[in-house]
């Protein structure tokens, strides 16, 4: 089981995953909050505007904006202060067109002062595509001077009620601006328009701050849930990754280590589980483990009957079977053969010969042997495989009998079975089997020394003999000659 890289584990899913929707929910949040604040301060400073363009328009008769705009040559060219008393706003027959004007100047600038505005305040006349200025509450004379007309005029005239712009900018800053349509001048083809500008970068400076402000306190919340996020995260993985280890353990069949998670959630309710689980198999592997040992040992001990059975025939066979045993061992570790592999070959070993159990005594022990008693010893694989038949645990072992006096290139017995046909084990067997019976005196032959009996396999590898099961064999020549050194009653020559 692979352990998880730091993008697959869950721990940064999840805390990837909530900060994400913190900084979702943040950015939206602020974002709207700041849309919709800057849309009321539209709407009421909108209707704000729109109501002092439209007192204003109530102020200001048509006929004394013509009389204005007709003098306005000579109110520019006229430097003198205006002539005093009064001028009557409503009535454009008090015939000083700078008392007119400066009046008006006056009115704008002081509606600017009652209502908090630092911009100005203009009344116009529109014609159809133009607007010319009248009077405004800068302290300039601009009268007579045109300017384009916007759609948003061009809306107020044609519905003849107050319109506001939406926020735009200039090089000074952020605007609103409201314009009132008035009367008509008495030539019925242009129309007094008022307009109120207000600037509002204070406005919107507050909600900038207000932004940042919300900003920051959702920065510091999103650390504090962050943190509590990791923490909780943390305990879940760490509480995870033990299962996770357990599980692991009970894969590689470890099951001594406890599983220790605490906690009173779903994952440890699953930690007590697996537990539970583990304790069981443990205790069902120790059933099974005893079982095991005397199941072998039963297996062993009726071997080693079955062997026994031989030796009262012959002497020879029972030290044979444990010298073959030996060798045929060191095959299997050079081989690096499985442990019920061994086990199984050890069994075969023991077992080999044990056909010569029908074989007459005498025969055995015989210096001359005819052709026919060649052909009576040779039966012993198959009677040898005969016996034991039928035995469970002996069923590999019992091949290893039948074939292992065949010969890796199809002319042994009693199949003529050729390479890889004959099993492995019979194959260890038959050269461990053969090195021994050339190594020990027989009836009919007396042994050959160690060289040449490595110097037969050798010889022999490829043909009477599996080559990788001699290369396997040699690869233990130095110990093998050990062993010969060794044997109480053989000499090494
Ligand atoms: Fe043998």
């Amino acid at each position: 089981m692979e352990k998880p890289t730091v993008q697959n584990s869950i721990k940064f899913k999840i805390l990837g995953i909530i900060l994400f929707c913190l900084f979702l929910i943040t950015a939206v949040l602020g974002n709207l909050s700041f849309q919709f604040s800057k849309a009321r301060i539209v709407m009421m400073l909108g209707d704000s505007i729109k109501n002092i363009s439209n007192t204003i328009v109530a102020v200001t008769p048509p006929e004394v904006i013509a009389f204005i705009l007709e003098n306005s040559e000579n109110i520019r060219r006229d430097d003198s202060s205006p002539s005093g008393g009064e001028f009557d706003l409503f009535n454009s027959s008090s015939k000083d067109p700078k008392l007119a004007y400066e009046k008006y100047s006056t009115l704008l600038r002081s509606i600017k002062m009652i209502n908090n505005i630092d911009s100005s305040i203009n009344i116009y006349v529109a014609s159809k595509n133009r607007l010319l200025m009248v009077v405004t509450s800068d302290p300039v004379f601009l009268t007579g001077t045109a300017y384009e007309m916007r759609p948003v005029i061009k809306e107020a005239l044609s519905s003849g009620l107050a319109q506001v712009t939406g926020i735009y900018k200039d090089k000074d800053g952020m605007w609103l601006s409201a314009y009132a349509p008035g009367g008509f001048l008495p030539s019925k083809s242009r129309r007094v328009i008022v307009e109120v500008n207000y600037k509002i970068d204070s406005y919107l400076d507050v909600l900038r701050e207000e932004l940042a402000a919300i900003i920051i306190i959702c920065l510091v919340g999103f650390l504090i849930v962050a943190f509590i996020s990791y923490q909780l995260v943390t305990a879940l993985v760490s509480a995870i990754q033990k299962l996770s280890e357990a599980v692991r353990d009970l894969e590689t069949e470890h099951y001594d280590k406890p599983i220790d998670v605490r906690a009173n959630d779903e994952i440890g309710h699953l930690a007590k589980a697996f537990e539970l689980l583990r304790r069981s198999i443990r205790r069902k592997i120790e059933e099974l483990q005893i079982s095991l040992t005397r199941e072998k040992k039963a297996h062993l001990e009726s071997v080693v009957a079955l062997t026994n059975a031989i030796e009262e025939r012959d002497s020879y066979t029972k030290e044979h079977v444990s010298r073959v045993q030996e060798y045929a061992l060191l095959i299997a570790k050079s081989m690096h053969l499985p442990h019920d592999k061994i086990l199984q070959l050890r069994y075969s070993c023991f077992l080999h010969d044990i056909g010569k159990i029908y074989i007459d005594s005498s025969l055995l022990k015989k210096g001359n042997l005819t052709p026919e008693d060649f052909e009576e010893i040779k039966k012993h694989s198959q009677r040898g495989a005969k016996i034991i038949e039928g035995i469970d645990f002996l069923t590999e072992v019992k091949d290893v009998v039948l074939y292992h006096q065949e010969r890796y290139d199809g002319t042994g017995y009693p199949m003529g079975l050729k390479g890889e046909q004959i099993p492995l084990l019979a194959r260890i067997v038959a050269v461990a089997d053969a090195f021994d019976a050339m190594t020990t005196d027989r009836p009919y032959r007396p042994k050959k020394s160690f060289k040449e009996a490595i110097a037969e396999i050798e010889k022999n590898a490829g043909t009477q003999f599996d080559p990788e099961v001699c290369a396997a064999f040699l690869k233990y020549k130095d110990v093998l000659e050990g062993m010969m050194y060794k044997r109480p009653t053989d000499e090494v020559q």
